[in-house]
């Protein structure tokens, strides 16, 4: 296992130092930072949920020392964003403070799309399908319904899995492991 980097080591410190619980565990970090690695030259990545910069902190170690890809990050709360803002993010990484649902129809389309926030996941998923771009990538977690007992939640569940799953514009695949991940790919059909 790669160890965590440093730049994300600090990001989870800004995170503890707040008391922010809902940063994305490391198993979620890695795999976003690899998904980061593959978007091509020009690309475009879409984090919905900046929190306080622990996946946009895996994105940019996945980037490394490329400055060809545009990172836009969406964040509701305007202290949790501005924890986030502390890390001092390069030119190419834009950080909005505002509705993910609201913003995703003028914010145009992604190579990678991570929707970790209950806007554009739990309601309005149809916006953020809508933002990927042809050959382009979605990645959710908390898709594990072994882990949901209240049946609102476990319906949610059920309604984005089916989703993803299920829509004929997508090649989508299960990773059955930390809270559970789908990993959907808009084909060109
Ligand atoms: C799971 S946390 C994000 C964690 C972060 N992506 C990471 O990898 O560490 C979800 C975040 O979504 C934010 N959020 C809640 N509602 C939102 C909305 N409507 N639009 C954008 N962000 C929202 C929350 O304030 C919270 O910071």
């Amino acid at each position: 296992m790669q160890p965590i980097p440093p730049s994300v080591t600090e990001a989870i410190a800004r995170a503890e130092a707040v008391a922010f619980a809902y940063s994305s565990e490391p198993e979620a970090g890695r795999l976003l930072a690899a998904l980061s690695a593959a978007v091509p030259a020009g690309g475009r990545i879409l984090e919905l949920g900046t929190g306080t910069g622990v996946g946009t902190a895996w994105i940019r170690h996945g980037l490394g020392e490329r400055t060809d890809v545009e990172v836009v990050t969406v964040e509701f709360d305007p202290a949790t964003a501005a924890v986030a803002a502390e890390a001092g993010w390069p030119a190419w990484v834009t950080l909005h403070i505002g509705d993910a649902e609201e913003l995703l129809p003028g914010l145009g389309t992604f190579d990678l799309i991570f929707a970790d926030a209950p806007a554009g996941k739990w309601t309005g998923l149809d916006l953020t399908i809508a933002a990927l771009a042809p050959r382009g990538v979605l990645l959710v977690d908390d898709m594990d319904l072994g882990r949901y007992t209240e049946p609102e939640q476990v319906a949610s569940v059920e309604t984005v899995r089916r989703t993803l799953l299920t829509d004929s514009r997508l090649v989508a695949a299960e990773l059955p492991t930390g809270s559970g991940f789908i990993i959907a790919c808009r084909s060109e059909r």
